[in-house]
């Protein structure tokens, strides 16, 4: 049966409101959440503070063991490069925890937090808004489903943790196919991963999907940046097609970012 959020007691937390935090809050209070039943934190960013003023949110910002204490189901989105300034979860914690963390590998955060974590990966905060986003989920979760489900977010279950690595070089098709125009190239690039994890062809239909029809230079050009986390995959993925490299080799290059950011 799906979750009504407009009808729910609980309670969700975003630990890292930035761009993906917030378009996670965006879509949780679109959906019918109550905002006293959200609570975030985030850095020391004034434009960060701001957005979450806008969002209606600056009431609801919390500590990040606050966060652990009150919420149900709590969302990791702070960026892999900032694991290490997080403290163990309170032991009265019962959150469910989601890490959305490029990268990284749940027994890394579990080491860290000492509560257990099931590792997701979304597609970007463009594809929530407009309501198409995909998860894949590690292990299989039936706990944290309804609420993703709710968000109006495809659950995929990853039979094997190693395939968030592709997966995420999946999810950042919608930037690349923005800056490959070769069928041939998008063929050959499709057609090899998919090789190695059929449902890569299902990813790319669902990323031709969720590009909007016709867009100016400009407006692909802030889609793209949109969808870039410094550091992270989809900039890889942008960096290697800006530099003339074909859409196989540059989804290769995601892969191995991730594979890097893993080790983080
Ligand atoms: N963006 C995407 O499309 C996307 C898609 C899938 C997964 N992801 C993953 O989501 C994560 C965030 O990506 P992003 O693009 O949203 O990055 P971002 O915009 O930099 O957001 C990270 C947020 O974490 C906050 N933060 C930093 N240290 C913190 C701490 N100790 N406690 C609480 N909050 C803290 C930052 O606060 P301040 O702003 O105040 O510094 C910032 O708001 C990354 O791990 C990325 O791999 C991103």
């Amino acid at each position: 049966m799906l979750l009504d959020l407009r009808h729910t007691s609980q309670h969700v937390g975003i630990l890292g409101a930035g761009h993906l935090g917030c378009a996670i809050a965006e879509t949780l209070l679109r959906q019918g959440l109550a905002r006293e039943q959200l609570f975030v934190s985030h850095g020391s960013s004034p434009k960060t503070k701001q957005r979450l003023h806008e969002l209606g949110l600056d009431s609801q910002i919390r500590d990040n063991r606050t966060l652990f204490e009150s919420a149900d189901t709590l969302f990791l989105t702070i960026r892999p490069q900032a694991i290490s300034q997080l403290e163990a979860a309170p032991s009265s914690s019962k959150a469910h925890v989601i890490s959305c963390l490029a990268g990284v590998p749940r027994a890394r955060l579990e080491m860290q937090l000492h509560i257990p974590v099931t590792h997701a990966m979304p597609s970007g905060p463009a594809t929530l808004a407009q309501d198409k986003g995909i998860i894949a989920l590690y292990p299989a979760e039936n706990t944290i489903q309804p609420l993703l489900q709710a968000m109006l977010l495809r659950c995929i279950m990853l039979p094997d943790e190693d395939l968030f690595h592709l997966f995420t070089a999946g999810v950042c098709l919608p930037a690349a196919l923005l800056l490959c125009e070769s069928k041939p190239a998008i063929n050959e690039a499709i057609e090899h991963f998919a090789a190695i994890y059929p449902p890569f062809r299902e990813i790319h239909l669902w990323a031709q999907d969720v590009l909007p029809p016709a867009m100016t230079a400009t407006e692909c050009e802030n889609y793209v940046r949109a969808m870039c986390t410094p550091g992270g995959i989809t900039e890889a993925i942008v960096n290697s097609l800006r530099q003339g490299e074909s859409l196989r080799y540059a989804l290769q290059r995601g892969v191995d970012r991730s594979r890097e950011l893993s080790k983080t």
